[in-house]
Formats: C-alpha cells, structure tokens, sequence
C-alpha cells in the first residue's frame, strides 16, 4: 500500500464518522490512513450487547484501519470489551481521556478524568498488564486548566502506550475556542510517547500552521474539517487541486452515495435526521451556507431532500461554491 507524506488519521466523532460513512468516504476520496471509531460506552461488564459493538464488525470494516475507542473507568469492563475487540481481530484499542460532554466528565469519564492524575496512574496500572491489545489514549490539556496535562503526561509516561493523541483545548471549552499552542509545545519537550495531533485542521494553510510548528509531529487526526472538505487529505499531502465544477460534482456523488447507504440500514426518517445532521458541515462548502442548511432542515421526506439536495448542487449555484 502506498505510504502517505503525512499520515492522517479520521477522527472519531460520534454520530458521524461510523462504519457507513467511513465506507462510503473511502469510495470516494483517498490519503486516510486510519480511523479511531466514535466511542463505546461501558456499562455492565458481564454483558456486551453487540449493538453497541456492531460498528466493529471486521466485514464492515475492510476499507479503513479502524482503531475502536473506549470510553469508561471500571477496569473490568475495559478488558471485557477490549478482550471482545482483540477476539474481533483489533490488536489497538484506544481510551477516550477527551470527551467534554458534561454529564460524561461529571463521571470522571473522558477529559472529567484529566483532573485526577492519581486515579488514571491507579487504572493504566491495573488495565494495561490485563490488555491483550495495545493501549493509545486521547486527551485534552485538562479539564479545567492547562496545569493538569502535566500531572497527566508524568502519568503517561510511567506506562507503555502506542500513542497519545492530544486536542490542545481544555474539557470546559468543549469544541471551541483558543487552541493552546505554547502548552502544547512544552509538553511535547516532556513526553517520551509518539504524539498525534488534533483540533481545527480546516484548510491547508491550518494543516501547514500546525505542521510548521510541530516538526517532530507527524500524525494528524481530522475530523470536522475533513467532513466538510473531504479532499482536504488529499489536498495536505498531494498538493490536489480540482477545478470548482469537478469538485462540486465529486462531494454531490459522495452525497448522494453516503445518503443511500444510510437507507439501506435506515428507515427513511432516521436517514433524513442523519443526513441532516451531516449538512451542518456539508453547507459549510458553500458561501451561503446559512441558506443551504435552512432548506435542507426544511425538507420532511426522502423526496423533499432529494429535490432540496439536486437543488444546492444546481449548475448555478455553482459560484457559491467555497474553493
Ligand atoms: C459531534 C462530535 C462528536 C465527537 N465524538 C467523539 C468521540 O466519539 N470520541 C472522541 O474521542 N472525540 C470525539 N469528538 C472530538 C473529535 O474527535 C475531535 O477531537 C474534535 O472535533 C477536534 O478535532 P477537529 O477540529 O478536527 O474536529 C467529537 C466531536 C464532535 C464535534
């Protein structure tokens, strides 16, 4: 398989970057090297429904390197699931140390987990000699303040990880806001981990910023800027330009194609909700996009979608078109 310049990986955002949409991404645009699944929730150990694993299925997930990620702290439950995933044929599993959702982090699940150095040395160290699977972990800079990651990476640092993928905010900012870069900086000077970037890769002068800035970086995770500019991988590491109208006719095919599958697997109600949810980063690739959206939320059927969709891609609305 050809080796990418920068190695990019397709970041987990539940809801959206699920099996289907991984698939269909594939079909259509390249330079992705691998996906961290949304995560699987733990709840009670003796128990895996399969519902919540079927996004793993490995025939469901033959296009793409998927690493499934966990979210919880019941040390039993993590090796439960993470035994399934290995039996599964996942030889990584990844922990969710950043999810900012309040009544999460309330749990101290997620990036609620940062302020707690103690209690994350207390698990790594009873998980990770029971893992078959190697263990890589996502986190924030902390929860409430930029002092916490560097309790968190003294932490890290005591245990064998296959990465840490690290999204410069902190957990109160939730997905906005300042990124903090200087932090980011010292701390990469005190982990001996290999690091992956993420947060707010958008456009190629964002990709550029952060890898200029980061030279002993070179893993980058993407997720809202690769779902509203899906050639934007392919962009960062073949410097790709299509002209407007070709590129234009790509992201409609992948449009229309992701809207498909989502059907076969879908009643009609549930894949116009989904596809609706995607059009708040879809109209993001058009100037008027606060418009875009107010006609696709508007749409009550399959066939209103349909029409309001060929619609948006009308050869004249072409010079809304965001190159
Ligand atoms: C709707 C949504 C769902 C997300 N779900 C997850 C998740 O399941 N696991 C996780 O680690 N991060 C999740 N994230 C965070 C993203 O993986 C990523 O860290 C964040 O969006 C910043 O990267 P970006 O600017 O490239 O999108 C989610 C973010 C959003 C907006």
């Amino acid at each position: 398989m050809k080796k990418n310049k920068h190695q990019i990986i397709l970041a987990p955002l539940h809801g959206f970057t699920d099996y289907v949409f991984r698939n269909v991404y594939c079909k259509h645009f390249s330079n992705v090297d691998s996906a961290i699944s949304p995560f699987i929730s733990l709840t009670v150990a003796d128990n895996i429904n399969i519902n919540r694993i079927r996004d793993l299925y490995p025939t469901r997930n033959t296009s793409l390197k998927v690493i499934p990620q966990l979210l919880g702290t019941d040390p039993q439950q993590f090796i439960n699931m993470s035994d399934r995933l290995y039996e599964f044929g996942y030889k990584e599993v990844n922990w969710n140390l950043g999810c900012p959702i309040k009544k999460i982090a309330q749990k101290k699940r997620g990036s609620g987990m940062l302020p707690y150095p103690e209690l994350l040395d207390q698990l790594l160290n009873e998980i990770i000699p029971l893992m078959k699977n190697k263990l890589s972990v996502k986190i924030r800079l902390g929860y409430n303040d930029t002092q916490e990651a560097y309790e968190i990476i003294k932490v890290l640092n005591k245990y064998p990880l296959k990465s840490v993928c690290i999204h410069p905010r902190l957990g109160i900012q939730m997905y906005e806001g300042e990124l903090h870069h200087e932090v980011l900086k010292d701390i990469i000077t005190k982990t001996r981990h290999k690091l992956i970037y993420n947060g707010d890769i958008n456009t190629l002068s964002d990709f550029n910023f952060i890898n200029q800035n980061y030279p002993t970086i070179n893993k980058f995770m993407i997720g809202r800027g690769l779902i509203h500019n899906p050639f934007l991988p392919q962009i960062i590491n073949e410097n790709f330009h299509l002209n407007d109208e070709e590129a234009y006719v790509k992201f409609q095919s992948f449009i229309y194609d992701l809207k498909e599958e989502i059907l076969n697997h879908k009643t009609e109600k549930q894949t116009i909700n989904k596809m609706k949810d995607y059009w708040q980063y879809f109209c993001l690739r058009f100037k008027n996009h606060k418009e875009v959206f107010d006609l696709i939320i508007h749409s009550n059927t399959l066939s209103e979608l349909n029409s309001v969709t060929n619609q948006i891609f009308l050869k004249e609305a072409i010079n809304n078109w965001v190159s």
